[in-house]
């Protein structure tokens, strides 16, 4: 068997990795893996067991106790409950970055995302996975988009998946998150050095599959079979 490839796509909030990040996968037949769905479900289960998310130690005593799964089909469990809407409500997308800023909590996450990548290939989103998780990923991708452009689509993917919220309500989420996230202590947001940069503001989601394809091309050898 050939040895498994990583490809790391990193970026700030709703540049649109996970879209490409899937489609990717799913064209070279790599599994897709949400990091920021394992961030999400956690915070679920924080708020679920009646625990206040700003409040580190509360919010990492329950680490023992939580178990996240990403299936195949892109379902996201908690505890065996299925979380993939819940996820994205605004109550979960408002406190996600506290609890992805603290170091124990992050390092379970990372320990599971690690083992993910050991046997097979992948194709994981997040903040930190070609500066922490995967430092040696085939292929890094910085994938970034203007705030108006990334404003646009989370605000069009919520009214499509009808969770209610104004546009303003999105750009300040965005903001706040960009800045707890890009300012945190450990593992923050930031390009790693041998990342390539692609700037999506202005490209369609098959321009930027395309890029990312023949990024990946570029980088392994492996060629897109469409
Ligand atoms: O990609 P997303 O919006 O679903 O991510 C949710 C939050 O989790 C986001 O605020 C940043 C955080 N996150 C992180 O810190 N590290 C990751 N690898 C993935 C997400």
């Amino acid at each position: 068997m050939n040895k498994p490839i990583s490809v790391a796509i990193d970026g700030p909030s709703a540049a649109g990795k996970s879209t490409i990040a899937k489609r990717v996968a799913a064209i070279l037949g790599f599994t897709y893996i949400d990091t920021g769905a394992m961030y999400r479900a956690f915070t679920y289960a924080v708020i679920k067991k009646g625990l206040n998310p700003e409040d580190e130690a509360a919010s990492c005593s329950i680490i023992p106790e939580v178990s996240i799964d990403l299936l195949d089909d892109g379902r996201v469990l908690c505890n065996g409950e299925d979380v993939t809407k819940a996820i994205r409500e605004p109550l979960v997308s408002s406190n996600v970055s506290y609890i992805a800023s603290y170091k124990d909590i992050r390092l379970a996450l990372v320990d599971m995302q690690r083992a993910m990548s050991q046997s097979k290939s992948v194709v994981m989103d997040g903040r930190d996975i070609g500066t922490y998780v995967l430092p040696n990923a085939e292929v890094k991708i910085y994938q970034i988009a203007s705030t108006e452009a990334r404003a646009q689509r989370r605000y069009k993917e919520n009214v499509e998946k009808g969770i209610p919220t104004s546009m303003q309500d999105v750009i300040d989420n965005l903001t706040k998150r960009d800045y707890i996230d890009s300012h945190r202590a450990f593992a923050p947001l930031r390009p790693a050095e041998d990342s390539v940069q692609l700037d999506t503001s202005a490209m369609t989601i098959e321009e930027v599959v395309d890029a990312v394809l023949k990024i990946i091309e570029d980088k392994t050898g492996v060629k897109a079979c469409r």
